[in-house]
């Protein structure tokens, strides 16, 4: 099929690569011509396991294209418009004008027949507003929401073979054709057997933001039982193990430590609470306040823990943060706990080296008043603390006993509760983590 990819961030960049993996003829189109000469010359503007490598694979093939020149989407026959929804400045709502410009902007290219399908994370009742509008100069074409799951770290195998597919489309003929439309793109997945649902398209639009408020809602349990487990002197990483055994909870996204971070789950929590209060239904999603809150508090939490680990003043101690990525495997800093956590502790008095394996370039733009190193030996000499905010399998593999060489104090604040506390310990380290004794 032709298909073109409106939007080449995250998203975009990742779902034309897929498309064309998957053996279609695709044109990524995005208004930045610098990310498009990028990624015309196969290199991933972001990093991204596997994506350096499937760029080159299928660029190599032809069925690849990018290009900065809306016109070029002409002739494709599904447009998957990919452009991101962030936070609006001192809002919780999303700004809608990326999506809303790519769609306009989108109209002059588009063919009867065509299929336009959303894959950017939007307040419900985006759909039904968009569709009005194409039906209004494009009576032909027809509009679906395709919300995409995908996790940064893991999203081309996300992208190739998702746990699920969801269509939102209309009522009738054009919600067959462009369930059709979308089941030839997907052909590969869907004939290995991966899952297919079909809805109106609020509730396509309400699975992603209800999928991701679910994954934060867990995330803050656990991070409220820890705050338990600290005033009780349980152990959060044990009581997650037994309540994950039961298959009714899963043991997946029960991780205490520093929170959620990232371009996704904070943000779309507070746009799920601000659409919600728009519609009328705002206490059906307070509970989401407190997930927030919670989450928020963990951080606030880290600088204390790490105040009290240095001996109770924070003013002039070396701090070493490892890790500035919201999660690892990723350069993406965005509400990045680790960065925010670094940032108050430097604005306290402390002495911060911030080190990552990916993410210092995007680490510098965002808080250039920090200090970075990449080299892990030389971030960690003469520290007075270590915090570990980013579980990197690099920093998983310290050595106690290395580790223990070149620092000033042997203080390990463990923010993922990923170490061997036994280990450190046993190394003559000051070992906390979050929520366990
Ligand atoms: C999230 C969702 O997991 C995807 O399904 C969704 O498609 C995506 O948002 C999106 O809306 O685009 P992502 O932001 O890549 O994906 O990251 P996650 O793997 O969900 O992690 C989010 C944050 O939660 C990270 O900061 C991570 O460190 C943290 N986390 C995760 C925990 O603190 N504890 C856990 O147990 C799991």
């Amino acid at each position: 099929m032709r298909i073109s990819v409106i939007g080449c961030g995250y998203l975009g960049a990742v779902h034309a690569a897929c498309m064309a993996k998957l053996g279609h003829d695709v044109i990524g189109i995005d208004v930045d011509e610098r990310k498009i000469g990028e990624l015309q010359a196969g290199r991933a503007p972001f990093f991204e396991p596997g994506l350096p490598e499937l760029l080159e694979e299928v660029l190599a093939t032809g069925r690849l294209k990018f290009s900065s020149s809306m016109a070029d989407a002409k002739g494709a026959q599904v447009h998957f418009l990919c452009v991101g929804t962030p936070q609006r400045k001192g809002e919780y709502a999303a700004d809608m004008r990326y999506v809303d410009a790519a769609f306009l902007a989108l109209l002059d290219s588009l063919e009867p027949g065509n299929v336009v399908a959303g894959k950017s994370t939007v307040p419900v009742g985006t759909a039904a507003r968009l569709a009005d509008d194409l039906a209004d100069c494009h009576p032909e074409a027809i509009l679906a929401w395709n919300p995409e799951f995908l996790r940064e770290g893991f999203a081309v195998k996300d992208t190739l073979t998702p746990d699920r597919f969801v269509y939102g489309v209309p009522e009738g003929a054009a919600g067959i054709a462009a369930t059709a439309a979308l089941d030839e793109v997907y052909y590969t997945p869907l004939s290995m057997g991966t899952r297919r649902l079909t809805a109106d398209y609020a509730t396509a639009e309400l699975v992603k933001a209800a999928a991701n408020s679910f994954l934060a809602t867990k995330i803050s349990f656990i991070n409220a039982m820890a705050e338990v487990c600290e005033v009780t002197g349980a152990d959060v990483t044990v009581l997650a193990d037994a309540i994950g055994m039961d298959e009714r909870i899963g043991r997946k996204f029960l991780n205490a430590g520093v929170g959620f971070g990232g371009g996704c789950l904070p943000k779309d929590i507070r746009a799920f609470m601000a659409r919600a209060g728009e519609l009328g239904a705002n206490q059906a999603l307070t509970f989401l306040r407190e997930v927030d809150d919670i989450n928020v508090r963990r951080r606030m939490r880290v600088v204390e823990l790490t105040r009290t680990l240095v001996g109770g003043s924070l003013l002039g101690k070396r701090i070493t943060v490892l890790g500035a990525a919201f999660k690892p495997n990723s350069d993406d800093v965005r509400d990045s706990p680790a960065l925010s956590i670094a940032a108050q502790l430097q604005l306290q008095g402390a002495d911060v080296t911030v080190t990552d394996p990916e993410a210092i370039e995007g680490a510098r733009r965002r808080f250039p008043e920090l200090s970075y190193e990449a080299d892990l030996e030389t971030a960690m000499a003469q520290a007075d603390a270590l915090l570990l905010l980013t579980e990197w399998d690099e920093y998983r593999a310290i050595s106690p006993e290395m580790a223990g060489e070149i620092v000033s104090a042997k203080n390990l604040l463990d923010g993922r509760n990923v170490m061997e506390p036994a280990a450190w310990r046993s190394a003559g380290w000051n070992y906390k983590g979050i929520g366990r004794p």
